[in-house]
């Protein structure tokens, strides 16, 4: 097995004349914390929509898990384990913590799942399973206390747990998580940046766009520099910083 969980080649697409993806080449290792980092319109966004199906490609090749997914749909990606947050958080604010999180996971909708559709014996047992899976997502995220809250009812900070927690009780292989920390107060940053570091432990790949740039620089093993739709640079936090094209591209002159 590629020691890569994704492999991207020619990807493309326009929006009428401007080119928002054009990526040659690029490919991500397993099991690691990679950052997309980028000035706003650099195509960040677009990247992920286009990967995980949720925009249509004008060409490329995706490789997940060494499988080609190009031009699949978005709920067979995501159950072939590629799951991502979005931009603007999306939770369901008329459903609780709980049915928020439960819903997530019957997405998955697996063999067994519809399996035990007609033997109740095992729908019972993956019933128990899921719940004692959902309790411990809830305690990761420090949310079990607000399970029966509507999700209305949380703040911002505590959306972005619960959607942390609806994307991880799928168990995904890699979660894209398109700024984490946008709006989030620092304690709050700091709580998710140590959720993200245990995913890794788990075994999840994280690919990550934020434009929190020292916390991009101190968790991240490899970042990744989209400037106008196309890779200017990649590498360590310390070839980052070095690298003039991106302080001039995005980092500023300070080079901080
Ligand atoms: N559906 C769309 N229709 C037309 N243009 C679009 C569409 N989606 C994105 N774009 C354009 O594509 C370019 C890339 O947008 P994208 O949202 O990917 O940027 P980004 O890097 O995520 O920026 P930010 O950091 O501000 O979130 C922008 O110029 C944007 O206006
Ligand atoms: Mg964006």
């Amino acid at each position: 097995m590629s020691n890569n969980i994704l492999e991207i080649k020619n990807l493309r697409k326009s929006f009428g004349g401007l080119k928002a993806v054009d990526i040659t080449s690029l490919n991500f290792e397993r099991n690691k914390i990679i950052s997309l980092i980028g000035p706003n319109g650099a195509g960040k966004t677009t990247f992920f929509d286009l990967i995980t199906g949720f925009t249509k490609q004008d060409s490329g090749t995706t490789t997940f898990d060494g499988k080609n997914i190009s031009n699949l749909e978005s709920f067979k990606i995501s159950r072939l384990g590629m799951v991502r947050t979005f931009q603007l958080t999306k939770v369901f604010d008329r459903m609780t913590v709980n049915e928020n999180i439960l819903f997530s996971a019957s997405s998955l909708k697996n063999d067994r799942f519809i399996n035990s559709l007609f033997k109740s014996s095992i729908k019972s047992k993956i019933e128990q399973e899921l719940n004692e899976r959902k309790n411990e997502v809830l305690n990761m995220v420090n949310l079990y206390h607000m399970k029966d809250s509507y999700a209305r009812e949380l703040s911002g900070g505590q959306k972005k747990l619960l959607e942390l927690a609806r994307v991880i009780i799928q168990k995904p292989k890699i979660l894209l998580l398109d700024e984490p920390l946008a709006g989030v107060n620092p304690k709050l940053s700091e709580d998710i940046l140590s959720l993200i570091n245990t995913f890794v432990k788990e075994g999840i790949s994280i690919l990550m766009v934020e434009h929190n740039i020292s916390a991009v620089m101190k968790v991240s093993d490899h970042i990744v520099v989209l400037a106008e739709g196309s890779v200017i640079a990649e590498g360590s936090s310390d070839e980052i910083r070095a690298n003039e094209k991106v302080v001039s591209a995005y980092l500023g002159k300070s080079n901080e």
